[in-house]
């Protein structure tokens, strides 16, 4: 029960690696208030940990608005009174090259980069009152590797990992501590659609996107909700600016 009596925000919590976190950290003893845009699948996410017996709530929202990121904050504590742990996970899957649009930035920086920052902001202002917290931070390895024709992505990405540091350094006098994970090729819905728009079964698809991780395959959502889980406990008391590589083997090459 590495998260009792703790209180834990999620965003894009319907699916993938946010829904296994979710999941891990309500039976780790948390409360946890699960945000994402897909209403249905979230609903279910929350019901599913209710139905095992821990604290969950959900709320339909969009990380791409800043008012949305305040609301959600608001209403976390008040169902639950505090935030103590702070998932940034809802991210855009927008894969351009240099030939992007402004609306294709739009989406992907709204999203992954504003959003994060807005969230920090919010559930910082909550931590601070109450003597502390920990933030996770859900970036990729393509926050440090170049991709061909996934600029708009890999620069959203790059700038989680510098958020990440930044907020660490910002938010430690407040006793927040602020990490982040770099996960490699994880089987969740978004690598599923990438898999069937290239025509490729799932064995096809760990082969070829997962080429040039050293462990070639990909990783079940859970694999990256232990470690998220690891930067959200006081097991990674001195932890704080860090990224973990969940990737692997990917970035050691
Ligand atoms: N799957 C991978 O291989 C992989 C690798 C590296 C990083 N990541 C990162 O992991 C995170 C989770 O991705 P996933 O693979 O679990 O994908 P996923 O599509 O299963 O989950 C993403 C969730 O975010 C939600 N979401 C998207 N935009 C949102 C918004 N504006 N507001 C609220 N919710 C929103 C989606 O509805 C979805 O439920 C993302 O930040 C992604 O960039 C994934």
């Amino acid at each position: 029960m590495r998260l009792r009596d703790k209180v834990a925000l999620v965003t894009g919590a319907a699916s993938g690696i946010g829904r296994a976190t979710a999941i891990l950290f309500a039976e780790e003893g948390a409360s946890v208030f699960l945000t994402d845009v897909n209403e249905e699948a979230g609903r279910a996410a929350a019901l599913s940990i209710r139905e095992q017996g821990g604290g969950a709530t959900f709320l339909t929202a969009d990380m791409s608005q800043e008012s949305e990121c305040c609301r959600v904050v608001e209403a976390c504590v008040n169902v639950f009174g505090r935030v103590d742990t702070l998932v940034n996970n809802a991210g855009r899957f927008v894969m351009k090259g240099v030939e992007a649009t402004p609306d294709d930035w739009q989406m992907v920086m709204a999203t992954n980069v504003f959003g994060y920052a807005y969230m920090m902001r919010y559930a910082a202002e909550d931590m601070r009152k109450h003597g502390g917290g920990s933030i996770v931070n859900v970036a990729s390895v393509s926050s440090v590797i170049a991709q061909p024709q996934m600029a708009t992505y890999n620069a959203s990405k790059g700038a989680v990992l510098q958020l990440t540091r930044c907020a660490a350094l910002d938010l430690e006098p407040d006793h927040i501590r602020v990490n982040c994970v770099c996960p490699g090729l994880i089987w969740t819905g978004q690598v599923q659609k990438m898999a069937e728009e290239a025509g490729f079964t799932r064995e096809q698809a760990e082969a070829e996107f997962g080429k040039e991780q050293i462990m070639k395959r990909a990783a079940e959502p859970i694999e990256a909700a232990y470690p998220i889980l690891f930067l959200a406990s006081e097991e990674s008391s001195f932890c704080t600016g860090s990224a973990l590589y969940v990737d692997g083997g990917w970035t050691t090459q």
